[in-house]
């Protein structure tokens, strides 16, 4: 039996491989279902995760899930809470909310749900996600009323205003949060400044919407679930990623290639937050399953603890974010 499941979506990302590899190798009694948007369709990054796990058969599964599309949030939710309550299931140990989406060459994308769709992949899908799942978590060791667990959510340096060089419109929450999940369409043909704008903010969503599950996993009437913490990290520049290449502008895609790919050794001296994939997924797996981080909460940068821009912790901002979060999650 194993010590329990853990669940990574956008299994096949350039940061989930080599993390899903060192989880299988060093965590030998957990189990680990491994989402994919489209696990049917052909592609090179499937093929490579498959390779990766193909020693491990017996301890991953690998399901659908295109955060996209809530129906197939919801439908791998009841799948997994089913599982678990049957048995054939280990409880869960840890969520890695790992998938994201963003596009530089269009303007807002509407999901079959009808939100924004960067907004709906990176935080509406994954909120849903984490709330449904959280009464699947194991139980304390020490307390068998108590469920106890980590959630590991992304956040980035790009959610810090003025952080970024592809930055053009600063990532600040609106008063008017639903403008988050239903943009006033653009009129001025500036995709790639938008649409980083609409990724950078998604992602202050996220971040922003942990700092307030904390609270709410805090609160007296949830006691039971007390002992389950969220963190949120921002892995770095992944230099290596197929991130800069994926939806993006010429110029961008370039200048990943011939740049910044090749200089990562220099640029990582100068800033070690700019390294590759393996080595940021390796510290997710080690954020969401080391003993050492059990009970950690909040903002980490690689596995320091930060703390999130001012927007994500201003209180009223993270209250108005829960509940507005939850009226989206129910339509
Ligand atoms: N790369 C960086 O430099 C960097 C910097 C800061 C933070 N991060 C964060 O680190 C995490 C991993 O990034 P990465 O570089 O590994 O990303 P990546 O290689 O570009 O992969 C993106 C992943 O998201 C999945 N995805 C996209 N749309 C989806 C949908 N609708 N439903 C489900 N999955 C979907 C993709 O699957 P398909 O390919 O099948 O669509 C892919 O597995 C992300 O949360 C990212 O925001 C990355």
């Amino acid at each position: 039996m194993s010590a329990g499941t853990i669940i990574f979506t956008g299994a096949n990302s350039s940061l989930a491989i080599p993390a899903v590899k060192h989880f299988l190798t060093n965590y030998p009694d957990h189990y680990a279902i491994l989402t994919i948007r489209d696990p049917d369709t052909p592609s090179p990054h499937t093929d490579k995760l498959r390779a990766v796990i193909a020693p491990f058969q017996d301890r991953v599964s690998i399901r659908a899930a295109d955060l996209s599309n809530l129906a197939s949030v919801r439908s791998l939710t009841s799948a997994i809470t089913a599982e678990i309550k049957a048995g054939s299931l280990p409880p869960l140990t840890s969520i890695i909310c790992n998938a994201y989406y963003w596009n530089l060459n269009v303007a807002a994308e509407l999901t079959v749900d009808g939100f924004e769709k960067t907004f709906q992949v990176n935080h509406l899908a994954h909120a849903i996600l984490v709330q449904q799942l959280l009464e699947s978590f194991g139980r304390a060791q020490d307390d068998s009323h108590t469920y106890c667990g980590r959630i590991v959510l992304f956040g980035s340096d790009t959610i810090f205003p003025g952080q970024s060089p592809l930055e053009k419109y600063p990532p600040l929450l609106p008063e008017d949060l639903q403008q988050l999940a239903k943009p006033t369409p653009e009129t001025d043909g500036d995709h790639a400044g938008h649409g980083f704008q609409r990724y950078s903010l998604a992602k202050l969503a996220i971040v922003t919407w942990m700092y307030a599950l904390n609270d709410h996993l805090q609160k007296p009437e949830n006691s039971h679930l007390r002992k389950i913490t969220t963190v949120a990290i921002n892995p770095g520049n992944l230099t290596d990623s197929r991130a800069l290449q994926t939806n993006t502008p010429f110029m961008i895609r370039n200048m990943s290639r011939f740049l910044i790919g090749p200089l990562r050794p220099l640029f990582s001296l100068m800033d070690p937050t700019m390294r590759t994939a393996a080595s940021a997924g390796t510290d997710v797996v080690t954020l969401a399953l080391d003993q050492r981080f059990e009970g950690v909460k909040g903002y980490f940068t690689l596995l320091k603890e930060d703390m999130g821009p001012p927007d994500s912790l201003d209180k009223t901002k993270q209250d108005a974010l829960w509940k507005k979060t939850v009226e989206w999650s129910s339509t």
